[in-house]
């Protein structure tokens, strides 16, 4: 999870007018403050006071981040009972509970006191709570009341969010309705209320997204992080508290979680250099983050084609409806379990665990034990580890149907499937041969090194990896496989003369196109299977190790919608990408050709702009390499066999030398008419500049019109600038060049549309993140007005200049470039 970047998002939570005069940071009994009077912490952190959000002028009482502008808020006290005018007043009573009247001295809210003090003070600590304390208690468990304990949808360092078992209080955040009304929306993110250590995103009663158990270091179902330098978590489950916390690992980098109207929670943190908050975020949103999309015994994978399968032994339950990619029917058992007669487990490795709806827990128990009270019970069908910080220890066991299972490669768990002997003995024959196969493998290596035929020995390894990339996550219980030990230094290597023979001494023939890094050839290796080969322009600028490490590290990138990267091959300062073959070429050969275009249906398009969308996501969010992918357009969209885009060229900012999160930079890839104002301009890159060349895109995809070199008889603006102009005369219908058959379809390309200007708005804070634009485009949230685009006219594009600094000039339109020094 912990994503990170720069977004900005949420102009929701941002307020204006907030120029109020500043008391202290404490009220006594008696006092009290007017509309546009404020409490101010004593570090000056966080202000106390009435607000109007967004465009409404309703009255709020709340706190919001002092030092930061725009104004922040993260808690609203009478959020469903607004102000309507400036003479609204925060009184403190004898006992000090804090009352809000309206001008009619009616009380629209109040805070609630259950004990009384000698000598209740009301103060606002640095920490953004709202304290009611005895004198200088300092002890937040002897506080009166405390506006910690009723978060709105923001989650500050500090918090406790959970449960008091206690009391029952129940800490949970709700996003505001809108932007401008903080009234609790439809969600909640709250403690599992079925009593479990994991957080439930929740519409009603309906569970959306589950973050997964607490495994000790983190949820269960959230992708490990390497370098979080921002906070520090830990869950706390006692016998009267279960609750989740962070804090601050610097306390000057402000950061928090919250769930934004349309019920996406995400870690924002404050990004001083740009005066934004960027998401850091909590919460994967990718298709199989939905809740038990597989059904039950289903398991999601992001990198497999088929986004559902059945787990291990399990077979669909309705095959016709499952290849349809219906899968809510989920899957049954191949062969009913025989109880005590021989049952074994499969261990699946990399796992979010299911969900916990029929379940046994044990946190003292040994893996063994765990095992042995599973096989002895005929109902269990799985067990596993309750918490990986201690080892084997702590025993999940599972009865009946198992559901919302997750493939996750980077940190996730290992569930031991409980399955029938006559299963199992197929997979131990399976687990043999493959250990056969290793055997001859490792003599043919050996007697490689011995003929030094290395870059020989690092293909077929490669091969063999590539081939068992899924498989190999399935282990027999209690079966030693050294096979797990993959060698992560390993360079998948094609040996030069492997390439050379494969694409026929690189001819011209099997040239299939020219891109921003260098020209792409098709090859056939020896046993016929076809490669794309991308011969790197030579001035990467690397040095062979970087080289080696990025390709690395990229190649361990792998999702439905990237195109494979199976290898490179090095020659002397040759240096070569090898990707699998995509038959179908690139989207621009269908999007911008009549003929091609009319094979495809709304469908067809919908899906393709829905798996870019899925795949830049994955690129910004992956959790090891949060890559920008900097080029993005449509001859940068490959198509298989099925139709399914898959994004290319990913990665190679990185590899050209230029990995940071965000930056300015002197050195700007991008194509024109894909690029955006700030990235062209200021050299300012981020993933917001990606979301502009995606919005492109689907203006392109929908218009079946090229952005760069669009003409129209009655104005000279560019594609974008034609779209805003039909968007604000509301024949935004006009921009379609896609046959539709019936009238639902409509709607769905409006949407797609007004997505696609949403992504270009001129102010890279205004676009949506791509786990926002996935959320748009796959629901029917009302969605904001997009404002004006950038670069909506040819005319206020800058022109490259191509005389020294431009090191490739651009001969087409749709080349990339790459310059230096852009000002
Ligand atoms: C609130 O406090 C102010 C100032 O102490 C006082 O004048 C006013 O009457 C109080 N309002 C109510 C409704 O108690
Ligand atoms: C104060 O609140 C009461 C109860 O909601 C309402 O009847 C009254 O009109 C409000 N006064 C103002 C000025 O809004
Ligand atoms: C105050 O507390 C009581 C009992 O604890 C509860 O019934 C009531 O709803 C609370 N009121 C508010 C405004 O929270
Ligand atoms: C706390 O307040 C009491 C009186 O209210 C005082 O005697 C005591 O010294 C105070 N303690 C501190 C640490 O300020
Ligand atoms: C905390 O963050 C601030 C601002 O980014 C930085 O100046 C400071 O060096 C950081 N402190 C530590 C201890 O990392
Ligand atoms: C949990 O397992 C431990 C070790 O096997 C055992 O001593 C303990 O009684 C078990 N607790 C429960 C509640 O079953
Ligand atoms: C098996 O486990 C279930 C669920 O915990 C329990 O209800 C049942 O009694 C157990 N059966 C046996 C034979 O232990």
């Amino acid at each position: 999870m912990e994503r990170f970047r720069v977004i900005v998002l949420c102009t929701f939570l941002l307020i204006s007018d907030l120029k109020i005069s500043a008391i202290s940071d404490t009220l006594a009994p008696g006092q009290s403050i007017k509309d546009g009077e404020s409490v101010v912490s004593a570090d000056g952190s966080f202000a106390l006071g009435l607000f109007s959000p967004g465009s409404s002028s309703n009255r709020y009482l709340g706190i919001w981040y002092n030092k930061i502008t725009p104004g922040t808020v993260v808690w609203v006290a009478n959020r469903e009972q607004p102000l309507v005018n400036r003479l609204g007043v925060l009184n403190v009573t004898g006992q000090g509970v804090l009352v809000l009247f309206n001008s009619t001295n009616y009380a629209v809210w109040s805070s609630n006191v259950s004990r009384t003090a000698q000598n209740p003070v009301v103060q606002l600590l640095d920490s953004g709570n709202l304290a009611v304390k005895d004198g200088n208690d300092s002890n937040p468990d002897n506080f009166l009341w405390q506006s910690f304990d009723y978060p709105s949808e923001t989650l500050l360092p500090g918090m406790k969010w959970g449960k008091n078992l206690v009391t029952g209080l129940d800490r949970y955040i709700s996003p505001w309705k809108s932007a401008d009304d903080p009234a609790r929306g439809d969600f909640t993110f709250r403690l599992d209320p079925r009593g479990y250590n994991q957080m439930l995103l929740m519409r009603g009663l309906t569970i959306l997204y589950r973050t997964g158990i607490w495994n000790g270091f983190r949820w269960g179902g959230v992708p490990e992080t390497t370098s979080n330098t921002v906070y520090g978590e830990q869950f706390v489950s006692t016998a009267t508290e279960s609750y989740y916390t962070f804090d601050l690992l610097n306390s000057s980098v402000p950061s928090r979680l919250v769930i934004n109207p349309s019920g996406i929670p995400q870690r924002l943190t404050w990004i001083t250099q740009t005066n934004l908050w960027g998401s850091y975020s909590v919460v994967q949103i990718d298709q199989c983050d939905t809740y038990s999309l597989c059904g039950v015994n289903g398991i999601c994978s992001n990198s497999n084609e088929a986004v559902c399968s059945c787990l291990e032994s399990f077979i669909p339950r309705t095959p016709e409806s499952w290849n349809k990619q219906e899968w809510s029917g989920g899957c049954v058992r191949r062969t009913q379990l025989g109880c005590k007669d021989g049952d074994g487990f499969l261990q699946l490795t990399s796992v979010k665990l299911p969900d916990m709806t029929d379940s046994w827990v044990n946190t003292s128990m040994s893996l063994v034990e765990c095992r042995n009270m599973c096989l002895s019970n005929c109902s269990c069908v799985a067990y596993g580890n309750s918490d990986i910080r201690r080892g084997e220890i702590g025993c999940y066991l599972w009865f009946d149907d198992l559901r919302d299972t997750k493939h996750l490669p980077l940190g996730g768990q290992d569930l031991y499937i409980r399955m029938a002997a006559s299963e199992l003995s197929s997979y131990e024959k399976k687990s043999s041969s493959k250990r056969k196969r290793r055997r001859i493998i490792i003599g043919t290596l050996i007697s490689a090194v011995v003929l030094l035929v290395l870059g020989f020995m690092l293909y077929m390894r490669r091969r063999r990896k590539t081939r068992q990339a899924y498989t190999s996550s399935i282990r027999i219980d209690n079966l030693k496989d050294e096979s797990g030990r993959e060698d992560d230094t390993e360079l998948p290597a094609f040996d030069f003369t492997t390439i050379k023979n494969a694409t026929d001494y690189f001819s011209y023939n099997n040239k299939l196109g020219e891109g921003g890094f260098g020209p792409v050839y098709k090859g056939t290796l020896t046993d016929g299977q076809e490669i794309a080969v991308k011969r790197l322009s030579k001035n990467s600028g690397q040095g062979l190790k970087e080289f080696k490490n990025e390709v690395i590290l990229i190649a361990k990138l792998q999702h439905r919608n990237l195109v494979k990267l199976l290898g490179c091959c090095i020659e002397g300062d040759e240096r070569m990408l090898i990707y699998e073959y995509m038959p179908n070429r690139s989207l621009d050969n269908f999007i911008f050709d009549k003929k091609s275009r009319n094979l495809l249906d709304w469908q067809t398009h919908m899906n393709i702009i829905g798996g870019i969308a899925r795949g830049l996501l994955y690129l910004h969010q992956d959790s090891r390499l949060r890559i920008i992918h900097r080029d993005l357009k449509a001859s940068n969209v490959l198509l298989d066999n099925s139709m399914n885009p898959k994004i290319s060229d990913f990665g190679m900012a990185r590899i050209f030398g230029g990995d940071q999160i965000e930056a300015n930079t002197s050195r700007i890839v991008g194509t024109y008419g894909y690029i955006s104002p700030e990235y062209a301009v200021d050299g300012l890159f981020s993933i917001k500049s990606d979301v502009f060349s995606f919005g492109v895109l689907v203006l392109e995809i929908v218009s079946g019109k090229k952005n760069r070199g669009f003409y129209h008889p009655d104005h000279n603006h560019n594609l974008l600038g034609h779209a805003w102009k039909l968007w604000n005369e509301g024949r935004p219908v006009e921009l379609m060049n896609i046959t539709i058959d019936d009238s639902s379809s409509l709607s769905e390309i409006l949407r797609h549309i007004q997505v696609g200007l949403l992504c270009v708005q001129q102010r890279p804070d205004d676009r949506p993140s791509m786990s926002t634009v996935v959320v748009m485009l796959s629901s029917e949230i009302s969605l904001p007005q997009p404002k004006q685009p950038g670069f909506y006219t040819e005319r206020n594009f800058p022109e490259p200049e191509t005389s020294s600094s431009s090191i490739r000039s651009a001969s087409r339109n749709d080349v990339s470039f790459t310059m230096f020094e852009p000002r």
